[in-house]
């Protein structure tokens, strides 16, 4: 399955490049055109991998059905009825929708009053609308307005080497920027097909570029992932021997252990395990090769390896699940906590929970449900992390798509800098020309912080989402969609 070809890049690609200067480009008045989602539509190729097995993640959750679901999680957070659960759920939705409708004609008179340029921006074809992409707030980037925020970092997904971001100058200059990003999680080169392609042969070729890349813009990388259902080696999802209990468990450990080793501290952080929860039923076990021949206790397995690891080597790493739809209470989300109270419950380490935060303009959760679910987990004594965000919509964005993005980006990071133990946001790579979104959800798209007008290889422009970022970072007042 693992088809991509990872390019040696070596010394070229780790050249640095001048960092373009993003304010003074910024400056210029840009018209987006259709081009723009011409070359979101193109950029496919470079997400081919990540964006294929996502798409199976999704299909999978809603057509297995695995036999045993974690009673045990749901009856024991007793403070959250599933009634209450759901509610919140659909009202958050509805608030997010209703902010929009009610709030479309402030943010011209907003932006125009703080900024000191505008430009026209022609998000399509037909509807033009006065905006800036000068920032309002006024920090020298996002991560530094993180750290100014109380928060650890602001971080991205990156996808090198081997992809057009590797060698796309312009990418590789905001990516190395440290005011922008003080962290990074690889999108690829770490999971299971790519570090252990043979059972007990290990490749950490990717992985180590990824490391000292990151480490050269003094970024921490939030490791990703040890164990899941996507993104395996041939040998594990078509064994020349059947697996059982026994050997795939050993399989599953050596894998957890040796990979920890490895890259010891240069991890801030590891995705132990990677999306144990399904959504149909919504909490369930997600059923995988994992689930499927072990049972649930290839989960703690996966974890009981990695706190040995950790103890083992003196390491410093921490340890956290990570899942999507799980950013607000609901089922999945108290399951979640379910997880958290086992691991604790059995003495297994367990830091942290990476709420995903895949987001649909417009069908994001209120800023206040976002925050309660955060305390939720806080409350169990662990960290949470805004691990994926990005904020899709349907393609061509509107002035009125594009301004709910930024009020969606606003209210989860707004969310994360009001809990004081969500570490930090990481959004899925920064840039549409190589988001994973178009090609697995086709007709929509512009999900990220930035643009390039002109395609790869060519200047980053700042979107309207990048400046709800900054002043959610800089504390000010909530934006209007
Ligand atoms: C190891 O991975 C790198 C990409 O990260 C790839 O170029 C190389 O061919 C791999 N080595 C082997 C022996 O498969
Ligand atoms: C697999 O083995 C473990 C013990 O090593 C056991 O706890 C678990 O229930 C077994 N799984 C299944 C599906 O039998
Ligand atoms: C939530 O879980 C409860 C059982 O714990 C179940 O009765 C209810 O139908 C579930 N709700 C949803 C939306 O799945």
């Amino acid at each position: 399955m693992t088809t991509r070809s990872l390019l040696t890049l070596g010394l070229l690609a780790s050249t640095a490049f001048a960092a373009p200067n993003w304010a003074a480009t910024s400056t210029t008045t840009v018209t987006k055109t259709k081009t723009t989602t011409e070359h979101e539509t193109k950029t496919k190729t470079t997400t081919v991998h990540e964006t294929k097995t996502e798409t199976e993640t999704k299909t999978k959750t809603t057509t297995l059905k695995p036999t045993v679901t974690i009673t045990g999680s749901c009856s024991a957070s007793a403070p959250l009825s599933s009634s209450t659960s759901v509610s919140s759920t659909s009202s958050s939705s509805s608030s997010a929708s209703s902010s929009a409708s009610s709030a479309t004609t402030s943010p011209s008179s907003v932006i125009s009053a703080t900024s000191t340029t505008s430009s026209t921006i022609n998000t399509n074809p037909t509807i033009t609308k006065t905006a800036t992409d000068v920032p309002t707030a006024t920090a020298s980037g996002l991560n530094v307005a993180a750290k100014n925020a109380g928060k650890r970092w602001l971080g991205t997904a990156a996808d090198i080497p081997g992809t057009g971001e590797g060698a796309d100058p312009y990418y590789l200059a905001e990516f190395n920027n440290a005011n922008e990003f003080g962290e990074a999680t690889p999108a690829n080169t770490m999971k299971f097909f790519a570090t252990e392609p043979q059972q007990n042969v290990f490749n950490f070729t990717g992985g180590d570029y990824f490391v000292q890349q990151a480490k050269a813009s003094g970024k921490e990388i939030r490791c990703h992932n040890l164990i899941w259902a996507n993104q395996l080696s041939d040998w594990v999802t078509s064994p020349a021997v059947p697996w059982t209990n026994a050997t795939l468990t050993a399989a599953l450990r050596n894998h957890v252990t040796k990979v920890i080793e490895h890259f010891g501290d240069d991890c801030y952080s590891w995705d132990v395990v990677n999306e144990p929860l399904s959504d149909s039923p919504a909490g369930a076990w997600a059923a995988n090769v994992w689930y499927n021949t072990i049972g649930e206790e290839y989960f703690f397995q996966a974890f009981d390896a990695a706190t040995q690891a950790v103890k083992a080597n003196n390491l410093a790493v921490k340890l956290y699940v990570n899942d999507y739809n799980i950013e607000y209470l609901g089922n999945k989300s108290i399951a979640m906590q379910g997880l958290v109270k086992e691991l604790k419950s059995r003495s297994l380490q367990i830091d942290g929970v990476g709420l995903e935060s895949h987001f649909i303009a417009g069908e994001t959760p209120a800023k206040a449900d976002q925050v309660a679910n955060m305390q939720a987990f806080t409350a169990l004594d662990v960290d949470v992390v805004v691990t994926e965000l990005d904020v899709r919509l349907n393609l061509p964005a509107t002035a009125a798509s594009e301004s709910q993005q930024k009020l969606d980006y606003y209210n989860t990071v707004s969310a994360c800098v009001s809990v004081a133990r969500c570490v930090g946001v990481v959004v899925w790579d920064f840039v549409d020309t190589y988001s994973w979104i178009p090609s697995t959800f086709p007709g929509q798209g512009y999900g990220d912080l930035f643009l390039q007008p002109g395609g790869a290889n060519t200047p980053l422009v700042k979107k309207e989402a990048y400046d709800g970022v900054l002043e959610a970072l800089e504390g000010l007042a909530e934006i209007a969609a």
